[in-house]
């Protein structure tokens, strides 16, 4: 396990992601019932962006910083809070993780569960939220988490795989993972976030995707750069199981809005399909 990620934090994948994130909680956040929260690779739940190794790649300026002065679309402004809420005034310092993300959304009623394997970022992350009762943190494998934590006693929420696809079998597992999920839990709202450096390992995960039979599958897709090179993110997904009701449309909007933002080459693009419909 060598993947930090303080050295992608804020970058156009994870805004990419905490955007959809925003997207999934606000909806959940809609009805009093409460709901659970799921985050089975949680990382540090914050970022230094003045860090050595976040000034070292940089990849935050890409990111969240071309976002940070502008005046958001609507559908942004509660993901742009969510980050606000970690700096003071104009600074741009910290970047929030999934975790401080959703945390953002919890109401009273709701609660956290965040699991991480690593044990530096799991002790910065139970630090981040010592002493809040809503947010249990876990230091242990994710995969196995979701067989620990679902189905939730509340009945609604979302469950986050964000793994770091260090090793190749990583589709593999997310497909077990997933699989094993679902048939616990099949009325969850599921996320998992996926690396796309060149087509043909993306096509096979959807067919891949497919062959679980789970049905209601969008998947969103943002690609800043041309899919050419094999050695560096191209672009990214994001595989969303039982999506809200309009979030396609939602979408349908938000993508390209933010790809005119984050874009790095003319032929940066980004998709929206139902890879298995309603
Ligand atoms: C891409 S990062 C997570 C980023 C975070 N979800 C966010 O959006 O801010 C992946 C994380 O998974 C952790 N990790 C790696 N293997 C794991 C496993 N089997 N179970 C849980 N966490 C794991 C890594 O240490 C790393 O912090």
């Amino acid at each position: 396990m060598n993947y930090r990620h303080i050295f992608h934090a804020g970058n156009f994948a994870d805004v990419f992601k905490h955007v959809v994130l925003s997207l999934l909680l606000k909806s959940l956040a809609r009805k009093d019932a409460p709901f659970c929260y799921l985050d089975t690779h949680a990382g540090a739940g914050r970022y230094d962006l003045s860090s050595a190794a976040a000034q070292k790649t940089g990849e935050y300026r890409d990111g969240i910083k071309r976002l940070w002065n502008d005046q958001p679309m609507p559908e942004l402004a509660d993901y742009l809070a969510a980050v606000r809420a970690l700096n003071d005034g104009q600074t741009l310092r910290y970047y929030p993780g999934s975790p401080r993300v959703a945390r953002f959304f919890l109401r009273p009623q709701d609660r956290a569960v965040l699991l991480e394997l690593q044990p530096q970022e799991c002790t910065q992350l139970k630090a981040e939220f010592a002493g809040d009762r809503q947010v249990l943190v876990q230091g242990q494998d994710g995969y196995a988490g979701l067989k620990a934590f679902l189905p939730p006693k509340e009945r609604r929420g979302l469950v986050l795989i964000d793994p770091p696809y260090e090793s190749d079998r990583e589709f593999e597992q997310v497909i077990e993972g997933l699989r094993m999920a679902h048939a616990r839990w099949d009325s969850g709202m599921y996320a998992l976030w996926y690396p796309i450096k060149s087509r043909p390992p993306v096509e096979r995960f959807h067919r891949m995707l497919v062959a679980t039979g789970i049905s209601k599958i969008l998947l969103a897709e943002f690609s800043p750069y041309p899919e050419d090179s094999a050695f560096r993110l191209n672009g990214c997904g994001m595989v969303v199981i039982n999506p809200p009701w309009k979030l396609d449309e939602t979408l349908h909007s938000v993508l390209p809005a933010l790809l005119k933002q984050l874009r790095q080459h003319p032929a940066g693009h980004s998709t929206l399909t139902w890879l298995v419909p309603e």
